[in-house]
Order: C-alpha cells, then structure tokens, then sequence
C-alpha cells in the first residue's frame, strides 16, 4: 500500500489532479481509477485530520447505490442504520413521514468521514496516489491544454504538477472556484438568520428514526452517530459561541423542542460542542477551461435535509465518465456539458435544504403582529406538508433524492 504524504518530484504530468480529498475529490478519483484513468489528489489536511472530522451523516438512496455498486460500500452495508421515514414533531405532534411508502427508497444514516474512511483505503488499496499534507497555492494554464497546479507540503517542499485537466474539490472555501468567480462566473448567495448549536453525546439512541422537531422555542433535531453515541442541534443565534451553551441549557432546551408522548430526548456526557452556520451559494458555471469544480467548492446547502456530501457525489457522477472519455478519446466535448448538467440538481437540492429550513425554523422579528404573521403561515405550510398524502411524498421524494446521473454512460 502506497501512501504518499509527501509532494513527488517536480514537472510530473498527469491526466487528471485533484484538488481536496473530500467525498467529491475521493469518489472522483476512485471512479476514474475504475475506468481506467489515474489521478493525484492533493490534500492540505493530514490523513487522520481527513478521517476524523464530524460532518453531517445522512446519504442518499442515490449515493448508497453508488458506494455499492463501485465496491465501496461494504462497511456501509455491515454499520450503518438503515432508515424508512423521518419523525416531523410540531410542538410535540409527531408526524412520520414513510419514504418506503411514498418511495419506494431508503437512506443510510453513515456519517461523512466514515464515507471518507472506506474511500481512502480503496484507493490506497488500488495504488491511488494521496499527497496528505500537500496545500495547493496556485493554477495557472487552466485555459490551456496543459494546466499547472503549484503545491507546497506541510515539510516546506514545493513543486508544480502539470495535467491534462484540475478538478476543484477543495470546500466551500475553495482556491479553485475562485479562478471561475475571478473570470466572471456567478456567485449566487443567500444567508439565513438562524444557525444550529451541534452537539455529541454519549448516550444511547432517542428514536428509532430522526425528529424534526419544531417549537415556539425554536428547531431541535435529534439524529444519531451509532447505539451510543447521538448527534443533537438546536436552532441559535447565528452569533452564539459554545459557551453560551451550558449543558442544563442544552438539555432544556432539547427536552422542550424535541419531546413528545412517545419520545424522551435521552442524556448523557455531551463531548463535543459547535455552532454550524447556513448559508447557501451556487456557482455558474462550474467550469473554466480546463478546470472543474465540484461539491462544497462549487456550491453550499444549508445543513437541514444533510445534503451536501449527496450533492457532491451527483456532481462526479456527471463529471465522471465525461472525464474518463476526454482523458481517452482525447475529446472534450461532453465535458462542457457538465455545468448545464449539474446545475439543475443543484438548484432543486438549494430548493429543499431552503426550503425544510424555512419551514422548521422561527424567525424573530421587530415587529410582533408581522412575527406572529409569519409564523402561523410557515406552521400552515408545514402542516399542509406533513397531513397530506401529497405533501408527504413531495417531502419524502426530495429527501431521499433524485436519481443519480449515470456513470455508465453519457
Ligand atoms: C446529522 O446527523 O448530522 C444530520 C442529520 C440530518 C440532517 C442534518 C444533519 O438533516
């Protein structure tokens, strides 16, 4: 097994460098690799730091479907908890929403760095080549046939690496979009005034399934990590800090949002504590000359519905097999098509996380008459959701996600 933590020789040529090893610049590597195209990924973070961070852990029927039938979904099938419906509580009135019925599909509660985990050691395991440690600092040529991506690695070495084709994975605040925006791309933006207070438990599980739980207090949302360990928000101030968080506060606060007739939040030692902002972005186009981006570096979601790592593994599911051909046909023509074919997803997946956010979240405002407006229309919208059949299936088909673009063809 060959793990390279540190940058190659110089002036090395390949066809395809990637910048981050997230789920888009790791799916993307493993994809090519499966259709005979090599890559690099470049990674500033180190292996373990890649391997531990705590993002969100919902995927889609689309993205299993993926892990599975690429050979990556083998601890997936052993760990994770396989979900059928969501719980909507509104003030304590429990309402389920049944995915299976409406449908027909599932989704797997996996957190992302276990996602990030089992990728790495397939590639590693297929001589993939990961430089760890490895920052990218520069791209220029990308609107050549030979573009350059300038590094430097965490032990002071720096180098270029020339390829035929860079693909931006690099997060949401990525080097790589900024060449596109810098040129006139679109940065389409929206902030929301609300954020989730994150925390970890040791504690066993609340519920068989998540709750969306919405109150006068505010949203709380009980998922969970395994049998012991569960994962909890609660709606705070977009300029809240931990410490304002004490742990009585906390667990107030959830039992108040959060329980109902059939449901006690259950205790235990909170380990971790965090505030997880929103916001929502998007990119047009996703592409510029011969650079690519793809995930959170081309666009954000806010974290209801745990959209992102999906979004980021539909977006390599188009640039995929485009990128496979280019590399060797030596014909780039599908490949501009990957904006125009990324997009729509995008917008409809910015639709959703907007959209269950608006519809979970309070909203305070100045003045109270205009407060208490909005938000009795916002519980006649969720109410209209969650008691019809028609609601039911529209929340659910959004949830468990679109088709996937096929990798097998274009
Ligand atoms: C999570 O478990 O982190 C999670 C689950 C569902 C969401 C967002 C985050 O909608």
């Amino acid at each position: 097994m060959k793990l390279r933590t540190q940058a190659a020789p110089d002036h090395l040529h390949n066809p395809v460098a990637i910048v981050g090893a997230g789920p888009a610049g790791l799916m993307l590597s493993h994809l090519l690799h499966l259709q005979g195209v090599e890559s690099v990924v470049l990674e500033k973070q180190s292996r373990s730091e890649v391997e531990s961070t705590v993002r969100a852990g919902i995927l889609e029927q689309g993205t299993i479907d993926l892990l599975r039938k690429t050979g990556v979904g083998e601890r997936l099938d052993r760990e994770a908890e396989i979900d059928e419906g969501i719980s909507v509580s509104i003030a304590g009135d429990s309402h389920r929403i049944d995915f299976a019925k409406y449908t027909g599909k599932q989704v797997a509660v996996y957190p992302q760095h276990e996602v990030l985990i089992d990728l790495i050691a397939q590639r590693l395991s297929d001589d993939g080549e990961i430089w760890f440690n490895t920052e990218v600092t520069a791209i220029d040529d990308h609107e050549t046939d030979n573009p350059k991506v300038h590094y430097q690695a965490a032990d002071g070495t720096s180098g270029v690496l020339s390829a035929d084709f860079v693909i931006g994975a690099d997060g949401s605040k990525s080097l790589t979009r900024k060449l596109i925006t810098g040129a006139g791309g679109l940065r389409m933006k929206h902030e929301y005034p609300f954020a989730w207070f994150g925390i970890m438990v040791n504690a066993p599980q609340t519920a068989p399934e998540l709750i969306y739980a919405t109150h006068p207090a505010g949203f709380a949302l009980i998922s969970t990590r395994s049998e012991h360990v569960q994962r909890y928000y609660l709606q705070c101030d977009p300029e809240d800090t931990p410490d304002m968080w004490s742990d009585e506060r906390i667990w107030e606060q959830l039992h108040l949002r959060a329980d109902s007739d059939a449901v006690t939040v259950s205790e235990g030692e909170i380990t971790d504590k965090a505030v997880l902002c929103f916001r929502s972005a998007v990119t047009d186009p996703m592409q510029r000359g011969r650079l690519f981006i793809a995930g959170d570096a081309a666009h954000t979601v806010p974290p209801t519905g745990a959209k992102c790592l999906n979004l980021a593994m539909a977006d390599i599911c188009a640039l995929a097999p485009r990128l496979a051909h280019a590399v060797k046909k030596s014909d780039t023509s599908a490949l501009d098509d990957y904006s125009k074919l990324a997009l729509p997803r995008v917008w409809k997946t910015q639709h959703f996380s907007s959209w269950m956010s608006s519809m979970l979240h309070s909203v305070p405002g100045a003045d109270q008459m205009s407060t208490q407006f909005q938000t009795n229309r916002r519980l006649a919208e969720l109410s209209t959701v969650v008691t019809t059949d028609a609601g039911r299936q529209l929340l659910a088909q959004q949830y468990v996600g679109w088709d996937f673009p096929s990798i097998d063809s274009f």
